[in-house]
């Protein structure tokens, strides 16, 4: 399943239910249209924001951040210690792109899993992903292509 056909996927189920639990994840993947600045990618922790319907304001765990400039998306994760992931969604093993469940990045091509930091999980693959370094400026993120 690529990209468009998970999107669809989700759309369609959360048509279907009405709610946002019938696919882990579904719930919370946004995806993000980031700015590129050069090598660095620059994405406010805004993106991570979202609001319930009592108004409250949560912060999702990850986001999907893509631009017309990379070959792949790049999920960024909150971690429990407070740092920042930034993990190119490619496979290891042949290239294809990742989906991100909860925690995880899975491939639909042949299984592999990946943490939220990028190590391998589960194969075939058997290389982690590519983590881009970034630093935290303010309330951006700046990541790191190059
Ligand atoms: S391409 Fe991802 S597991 Fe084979």
């Amino acid at each position: 399943m690529n990209r468009n056909e998970f999107i669809v996927r989700c759309a369609a189920c959360l048509g279907l239910t009405g709610i946002a639990v019938a696919l882990p994840g579904c719930s919370s993947a946004r995806y993000i249209d980031a700015t590129i600045d050069g090598s660095v990618m620059l994405l406010p922790l805004s993106a991570f924001d979202v609001v319930d319907k009592s108004g409250n304001t949560k912060a999702l765990n990850y986001v999907v951040a893509q631009n017309e400039k990379l070959e792949y998306p790049i999920s960024v994760f909150r971690l429990p210690n407070g740092d920042y992931s930034a993990l190119l969604m490619r496979c290891t093993h042949q290239g294809t792109e990742l989906q991100v469940f909860g925690d995880r990045l899975q491939c639909p091509a042949h299984g592999s899993e990946f943490t939220n930091r990028g190590v391998v999980a589960n194969g075939p693959a058997d290389t982690n992903l590519r983590m881009f370094p970034l630093k935290l400026d303010g309330n951006t993120l700046r990541v790191n292509l190059s």
